[in-house]
């Protein structure tokens, strides 16, 4: 896939800066403590994907990174400038594939563009080498009741990469997915987040896909949400499947289990 704008430089006052910063946030749903204390940075173009349990306020978080839900404490801060509503740099893949019903699927993954007011047109070859790339673009020009779970997904993931943002939240993005599907779709984001520098946050329950993806695996703890382990995964990239057989990995994975189980109490 050709990326569009890609060698984006950045000026090196923002390189410096951690892409993402959230400074002791707490969120309450009325007297319901979604997330009690979370702190988190992340560097520019690193990968980090949070674990834990349902309901322990995954998506709170994610959406509150996202400007779209206002944190009840605490400072959220995207290159160093408070979040304050939705910005152009994040791209975010939410839980639900959330499509338009009434939109074709390019014309949906076109939204973000129309929002943003950049030219349409520049951006239709982009938006269907991402349906491409995600095998759904014999859909193009179908609505969103004509594809599957697992279809209307992945145009969504392609939604939120056609404006090419620098940060990329996805709230378990590949869950509707088979394994095969599933893996495959794992290698491409890797392989877009390293061709285009992008940071990215991943919420998954998967240990081995937190594992496979990321440069760091965050672990969340049962509702209000602490953060309670962190963990560097230190292994070479690129990355292919076959790294999964790979006895150093399986290392990293059983040591997240074994801090999950440690963590929730199992
Ligand atoms: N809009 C809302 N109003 C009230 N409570 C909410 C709202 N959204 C989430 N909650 C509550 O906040 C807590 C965290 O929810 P959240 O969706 O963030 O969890 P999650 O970690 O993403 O879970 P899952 O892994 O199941 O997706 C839950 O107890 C949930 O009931
Ligand atoms: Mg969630």
């Amino acid at each position: 896939m050709a990326p569009v704008s890609q060698t984006k430089e950045m000026p090196a006052a923002v390189r410096a800066l951690p892409a993402l910063s959230v400074r002791k946030v707490r969120k309450l749903y009325n007297e319901l403590e979604a997330i009690k204390n979370v702190s988190l940075e992340v560097a520019q173009n690193e990968f980090v994907s949070l674990l834990g349990p349902s309901g322990c306020g995954k998506s709170t978080l994610l959406t509150m990174i996202a400007g779209l839900l206002k944190q009840t404490e605490g400072e959220i801060s995207i290159n160093g400038t408070p979040v304050t509503g939705p910005r152009p740099e994040i791209g975010m893949v939410f839980q639900q594939p959330v499509l338009l019903p009434w939109r074709t699927i390019l014309d949906n993954v076109l939204f973000p563009v129309e929002l943003l007011k950049l030219p349409r047109d520049k951006y239709v070859p982009r938006a269907m080498e991402l349906l491409a790339m995600a095998k759904i673009d014999d859909f193009a020009g179908s609505l969103p009741r004509q594809l599957s779970g697992g279809m209307r997904q992945r145009a969504s993931i392609c939604r939120a990469l056609v404006h090419d943002p620098a940060i990329l939240l996805m709230d378990e993005p590949f869950s509707a997915l088979d394994a095969l599907t599933r893996d495959e779709m794992g290698v491409e984001l890797l392989r877009i987040w390293q061709a285009n520098r992008k940071t990215v946050v991943f919420v998954t329950h998967s240990i081995r896909e937190a594992a496979f993806l990321s440069d760091r695996v965050v672990v969340m703890g049962r509702r209000p949400a602490t953060i309670v382990e962190e963990m560097t995964i230190d292994l070479p990239r690129p990355r292919q499947i076959s790294l999964t057989e790979d006895e150093n990995f399986n290392r990293y994975v059983r040591a997240l289990r074994k801090a999950i189980e440690a963590s929730h109490g199992h």
